[in-house]
């Protein structure tokens, strides 16, 4: 009998193709491709719907609206990124870098959740039950339904939500899940995308909310999260060091809520413990009056938070001036530099510029700009910016101040950290609603805004 044609799929992308390359055409990975079997055929009674109530079309007025009330999972911190609770038959896929906590943070969820809604099947293919459990009680979860299985094998995982009818359903990870369908080894992008998509009418057709993990490395080069987003409602990312203790989820992608919202952790000794004011974790630390150290007001998602932002520019030694930035983007800082050096006049050829963002936050809004400008000028003028003064506001080409989103918001949180002055832009200004308390400055171009914050 002739055996099956193969063909060979790429782990990186998913592009298949008859015979082996080295390097895959369509998204130029080296040495991607692996053989793979085609899967065998679908039997009959395999659901295709995503409806709960049977296929066909059906006419949009007489399609209620179903029920989106929203499960709490008891972590208000985590049900914030959600866009405030878990809804019920959707699909989350949390990633990040191993060993940064996924498997802590939805331990706890899924105690919490068990005490408050209902039971949950916790399967693990990473840990043994005993290892589960021996966290577990450093978190203490105590007493809870709370189901755990130690499995790597989809069918099995399915027969057990059958058995088990649980609330939410927590696969730890979906690159050790293998179906039987398939071939391929377990991780292969394959095995990772079959595991999203049986797990994806389960979730649907019996409405039970699933949580799926997912690792990525540094390049997120790992076969999965990356080609699972679009199959997947609500996509989370952790995000943070691993040297630094708070750790920041955030929701890349969400087809129930706002995206980029974002929840503030702090990793401790029994777990994850929400951090209730973030501003105040960024600005634990600022040295005030330091040259160089300016606060600006971010907004993630719908949460403002003030950050500190420190620029240091010296004098280049030999070669090139260099210019680093972390926690933003290289691209924006070096258009900044420009309009700095055109628009205001400031010579900055022959100085390194350094430029980060304290507490290892990403921030990555227009709205950073004048923070950023504001540092620079603040170091290589050597004089501090008034320690009690905040400010946000994109800047332009043309050295303008452009308005943004939020203002009010921004104000506002800056006024409740204890700021007296705001630095925004002038078309911001008007109408604004926010406290009395913070004194506001429009300005509309960068020279003003330097004026104002440098005098
Ligand atoms: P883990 O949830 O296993 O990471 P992931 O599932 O993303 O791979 O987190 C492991 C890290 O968290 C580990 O370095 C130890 C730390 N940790 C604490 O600091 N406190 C705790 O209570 C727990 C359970 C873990
Ligand atoms: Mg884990």
């Amino acid at each position: 009998m002739k055996s099956p044609r193969t063909h060979f799929e790429c782990q990186s992308c998913g592009h298949q193709i008859p015979k082996w390359m080295g390097r895959c055409p369509e998204c130029g990975a080296w040495n991607s491709f692996v053989e793979t079997r085609p899967p065998a055929p679908v039997p009959d009674d395999v659901r295709h719907s995503l409806s709960a109530e049977g296929t066909g079309p059906r006419l949009y007025s007489e399609i209620t609206e179903g029920v989106s009330a929203r499960l709490t999972t008891g972590f208000a911190e985590f049900d914030r990124v959600l866009g405030g609770g878990i809804v019920p038959g959707s699909l989350v896929l949390l990633g990040g870098e191993p060993g940064i906590g996924k498997s802590t943070l939805l331990l706890q969820a899924a105690a919490h959740f068990a005490r408050s809604t209902g039971p949950v099947l916790y399967c693990s293919g990473e840990e043994s039950e005993h290892q589960i459990k021996s966290r577990g009680e450093r978190l203490g979860v105590g007493e809870a339904p709370l189901y755990l299985l130690a499995e790597t094998c989809l069918e099995r995982i399915l027969e057990a939500i059958d058995r088990v009818a649980p609330a939410l359903v927590i696969i730890d990870s979906v690159q050790t899940m293998f179906s039987l369908k398939l071939s391929s080894a377990p991780g292969s992008i394959g095995q990772v995308r079959e595991a999203a998509t049986q797990m994806l009418f389960f979730a649907k057709g019996r409405n039970i909310p699933t949580v799926l993990v997912g690792h990525v490395t540094k390049d997120g080069s790992l076969a999965g999260p990356k080609a699972l987003e679009h199959v997947v409602d609500t996509v989370l990312y952790f995000e943070g060091e691993r040297h630094q203790l708070h750790r920041i989820v955030r929701a890349v992608k969400n087809r129930f809520g706002a995206v980029s919202e974002l929840g503030v952790f702090e990793m401790t000794g029994a777990g994850l413990r929400a951090v209730a004011n973030p501003s105040a974790l960024f600005l634990a630390e600022r040295p005030a009056g330091a040259p160089g150290s300016v606060v600006l007001c971010t907004v993630e998602g719908t949460r403002p938070i003030l950050v500190e932002v420190q620029a240091l520019v010296s004098a280049t030694s030999y070669g090139n001036a260099r210019r680093m930035a972390s926690g933003l983007d290289q691209q924006r800082l070096s258009l900044l530099l420009a309009v700095l050096e055109k628009r205001v006049g400031l010579s900055l050829v022959a100085e390194d510029v350094f430029v980060n963002v304290a507490g290892g936050i990403l921030v990555d809004e227009p709205a950073a700009d004048l923070g950023v400008v504001a540092a620079v000028a603040s170091s290589l003028r050597n004089r501090a910016v008034d320690p009690t003064t905040a400010m946000f506001g994109e800047v332009g080409l043309a050295g303008e101040v452009r308005g943004i989103t939020h203002a009010g918001l921004r104000v506002r949180e800056a006024a409740q950290m204890g700021f007296t002055r705001c630095v925004l832009p002038a078309g911001n200004c008007a109408g604004l609603e926010a406290p009395a308390t913070c004194e506001r400055v429009g300005v509309s171009t960068v020279s003003e805004a330097l004026e104002a914050l440098l005098p």
